[in-house]
């Protein structure tokens, strides 16, 4: 084929380009996991970060939400800003995959497979430093740091993230071991649930095991409001609306002969919609202060929300896959949301985003995300590469 024909035609050209750096970028992915960072300590991640861009002469800045790195590729026209978010950070486990780059650090790991995200991000960086002549905007390359902690997005917004260049819009991704290598995944609405948290002591008084009538005993009280607090899901949210009330730790008591001055019982609240989120806050407060009345104890609640659900938007969404489709084929399956929570929410909340679901798994393995033989296929890189800058060249178009 003629060159003039191959420089005129995006898939081919973006094909070969992200197959080209592959083995690059894998290089990458296994220096970032050998040396895994916890939230808001990836200085050596986004040392690496910064190097790269440096290298493809891509201007950026670094300590954008502590850690994090912005980079910026301006196209041949104008247009709107484009945003494509990664993530770098690790988590605090062990890892046991017994790979030659495995991780060096006791007790942490890349089991989420951001360092595949980073070095992915850094392929469409290269890639698309390429392309920008052809593109009608800009391209804003977000490194961010503590996506596990769920604290790095709103650092980056604080810092500023969204202005000068104004961003319009936002992509992000995710690997999935789920979905096998070369499969790509999308869901519509709320992808992501709203993961808030709360915190119950419940204060009776103590006494002696045999005189439970000269005390009030925080343990029954607990255990009922534990047991009403499965009436919040079952009984008081819209049945076709996914939610979840999960009470995750629970503390009190010494002595089988004693009965507490307290109990201390913490859990999280996961929903997609907004109305279901309220509802659930209204009930456990409910709850609380209905004890005294019916247990004699008093309940002191600390409720923190946290990130709100992650909300694709259609037309992100319709355009990011049509782009995927005409890269690489038939290769885009919808998919179910999960409770699962995601920062990216927060720049979700503010501009028209989509996060893009990138098929990670092994033939013949059954990997999932957070386990310490997390071994993600490698050639979801090139992949991600290939689906992303291609949609950013349709997205700028
Ligand atoms: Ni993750």
């Amino acid at each position: 084929m003629p060159e003039s024909v191959l420089a005129n035609d995006p898939s081919a050209r973006i094909h070969a380009a992200a197959g080209q750096i592959a083995p690059e970028l894998i290089a990458i992915r296994r220096d970032i996991h050998a040396y895994p960072e916890l939230a808001f300590e990836e200085t050596r991640t986004s040392a690496r970060v910064a190097a790269e861009l440096s290298r493809l002469g891509i201007f950026h800045r670094t300590g954008i939400g502590r850690t994090g790195v912005v980079g910026l590729i301006e196209g041949g026209r104008p247009g709107p800003v484009l945003a494509i978010r990664a993530d770098m950070d690790a988590l605090p486990m062990a890892e046991r995959t017994g790979l030659p780059f495995a991780s060096q650090v006791p007790g942490r790991m890349h089991a989420c497979g951001h360092d595949i995200h980073t070095s992915t991000l850094i392929g469409v960086a290269a890639v698309l430093k390429e392309l920008a002549p052809q593109l009608a905007g800009s391209v804003k390359l977000v490194f961010q740091p503590a996506e596990e902690a769920l604290g790095g997005a709103a650092a980056m917004l604080a810092d500023g993230l969204l202005e000068s260049p104004k961003v319009s819009l936002a992509l992000g991704f995710h690997n999935h071991p789920d979905l096998p290598v070369g499969r790509f995944g999308y869901c519509r609405g709320a992808c992501l649930a709203a993961s808030d948290r709360f915190e119950v002591t419940v204060h009776g008084r103590s006494g002696h095991a045999a005189h439970p009538e000269t005390a009030i005993d925080p343990i029954v009280a607990a255990a009922h409001l534990i047991t009403e607090l499965q009436t919040v899901v079952s009984r008081e949210i819209d049945p076709v609306q996914p939610a979840v009330v999960t009470v995750g730790a629970i503390h009190g008591g010494s002595a089988v002969n004693i009965i507490p001055d307290n109990v201390v019982f913490r859990g999280t609240v996961r929903t997609l919609d907004a109305g279901a989120r309220h509802t659930a806050e209204a009930a456990i407060r409910r709850f609380c202060e209905g004890a005294a009345h019916t247990l004699r104890v008093r309940c002191e609640l600390e409720y923190a929300r946290g990130v709100p659900a992650l909300v694709n938007d259609d037309v992100v969404l319709e355009r990011t896959v049509s782009a995927v489709r005409a890269q690489m084929g038939e290769v885009v399956d919808g998919g179910k949301p999960s409770l699962g929570g995601e920062d990216f929410a927060l720049i979700a909340e503010r501009v028209p985003a989509f996060q893009l679901r990138i098929g990670s798994g092994q033939p013949g393995r059954a990997d999932k995300l957070h386990n310490s033989d997390y071994q993600p296929d490698e050639r979801c890189i090139a992949l991600g590469v290939e689906a992303l800058s291609r949609a950013a060249l349709e997205l700028l178009s």
